[in-house]
Parts: structure tokens; sequence; C-alpha cells
């Protein structure tokens, strides 16, 4: 699924990204902290300002590609509105998180790692939340579900739907 990038939304975030690239420019290791805006200014990282980058900071686009896909700080595709976390941790997993897992998945109709079209929900795998004793753990943003079975998952959904 891709997903469009608003000029016009995004213009004034634009003009501030510029600014910052401007700042940063002849600074050493400039590509770090101007991902770094980037993400935080647009939630993700859109192909058009990896773009922007690779033009303003004289970086080879297969490098800034290849630093955004590096680090798990940056995301290449928007986030949902309702991030889903399925922990996979230990305690987790041998009662049943990877049945819960998939029957996200199959509710929400999009891979691990995917958001939905509307950007409403995205989905992750976490490692453990610290939350062992509720296992298994589902999270809804800062909701947390626990001693869960897999008939529990779609009625958590609706909630947000
Ligand atoms: S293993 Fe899932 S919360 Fe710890």
């Amino acid at each position: 699924m891709e997903f469009k990038f608003d000029w016009e939304e995004n213009k004034e975030k634009l003009e501030d990204f510029k600014i910052f690239i401007k700042e940063n420019r002849n600074k050493q290791g400039a590509l770090m902290p101007v991902l770094q805006k980037a993400q935080a200014l647009f939630g993700y990282l859109p192909e058009e300002v990896l773009q922007i980058i690779s033009k303003d900071l004289n970086v080879p686009l297969s490098e800034v590609y290849g630093v955004a896909t590096f680090y798990s700080q940056f995301s290449l595709i928007p986030k949902g509105e309702y991030k889903i976390g399925v922990c996979l941790g230990t305690a987790c997993y041998v009662r049943g998180a990877q049945d819960i897992l998939n029957k996200v998945v199959e509710t929400l109709g999009i891979e691990v790692g995917k958001t939905t079209p509307d950007r409403k929900f995205s989905i992750t795998a976490t490692r453990c939340l610290g939350a062992c004793g509720l296992a298994p753990v589902l999270v809804v943003n800062d909701d947390v579900y626990g001693r869960l079975t897999v008939d529990d998952v779609e009625k958590i959904i609706d909630k947000y739907r």
C-alpha cells in the first residue's frame, strides 16, 4: 500500500524542515539529525522527503535509504492512529501470543509492520512489555490488555474503529 505525501497539507512543516537542513547542512554527520527531524515532523519518512534530504545534503539517495532503514527509530510508512503491539516475549509466546497476533493480522487485513489504508491501525510485534503476569498481552497505544484469548481480539479492535 502506497501512502501519498500531501505537499499542501505539509507545507509549513516542509518550510521548517528546509530551514533545519540549511542550519545543519555543513555540520559533520548531518544526515542522522536531519532524518530524526523529518521523523519528528512528519511522523514517518516519506519518499519525497528522503529525496529532498538527498538533494539538499548532497548525499546519494541509496545512502539516505540505507540509514533510514537501518535504525528502528525511523519508519518509512506512517503509523496508524492506533498502534497495536502484540508482545512476542517468551512468557506471552508460550501462552499463545502468535495466535493473538495472527488474529490481529486477519482482523485488520494487513501484515505486521504495516498500516491500514485509512491510517487508523498499525501492527507491530514487540519484545517483553514488562507485564508477563498478564500474558499474553496486547497494547493499543497506552492501553494494555492481558490474559487474552483469540476471541477477545475482535472486541478490542472494535472499540477503536
Ligand atoms: S513476555 Fe509479554 S509482557 Fe513479558
